[in-house]
């Protein structure tokens, strides 16, 4: 089968588990992810297949959108080889998506992972991540802002979204995290002010 109809095929694959999320883990966040886990990659000299193909299936079994991850895991892995990804193939794709999480702080072992990771937290910064954060906070019943209790959306800038410019492992990330970081720096000042 073509790269490019085994691509197709994961992309609806994931339209289908994703396209009615509302907590920002939606169609729209995968395809973005696919796209700037393959502009790194060629930036990076990295193989542009294995990111975007990882990075279009990085929040297949996350335990915050899936009742049964281990089973969605499993899943996934028949259908690429249903797609006749070749099994070295599919090991790549396997180590480029297990440690993408934010919260349980583990590093890539791969270039590739590093990549995806990258492209995942870009997702999470800027215009788009400030609209996701309150995105996820509303659909867990989180308040925008509290003064005396962290559980709110704005408590979410400080415990990861201003951190991720310094976690980023590749150059090309970095230079696209700048306007972002500086956005939200922005952002929360007007904010405090409003409110
Ligand atoms: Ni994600």
């Amino acid at each position: 089968m073509k790269k490019e109809i085994q691509m197709q095929k994961i992309r609806n694959y994931v339209f289908d588990r994703f396209h009615d999320d509302a907590t920002g883990h939606d169609f729209q966040h995968m395809k973005r992810v696919a796209e700037t886990a393959k502009y790194i990659a060629s930036e990076e000299n990295s193989n542009p297949f294995i990111c975007e193909a990882a990075a279009w299936l990085h929040d297949i079994g996350d335990s915050k959108l899936f009742a049964n991850p281990e089973q969605a895991i499993e899943e996934m892995y028949s259908f690429l080889k249903s797609l006749f990804i070749a099994g070295e193939e599919i090991t790549q794709i396997r180590d480029a998506i297990k440690d993408v999480s934010f919260s349980k702080g583990n590093v890539p072992t791969t270039l590739e992972g590093k990549i995806v990771q990258d492209a995942d937290r870009i997702d999470a910064i800027g215009a788009i991540g400030i609209a996701r954060t309150f995105a996820y906070g509303g659909a867990k019943g989180q308040p925008i802002y509290h003064e005396e209790n962290d559980n709110n959306s704005i408590q979410h800038f400080y415990d990861k979204l201003l951190k991720i410019k310094d976690l980023l492992h590749t150059s090309a990330a970095r230079k696209l995290a700048e306007n972002r970081h500086s956005f939200m720096e922005k952002y929360l000042d007007q904010f405090y002010k409003e409110w």
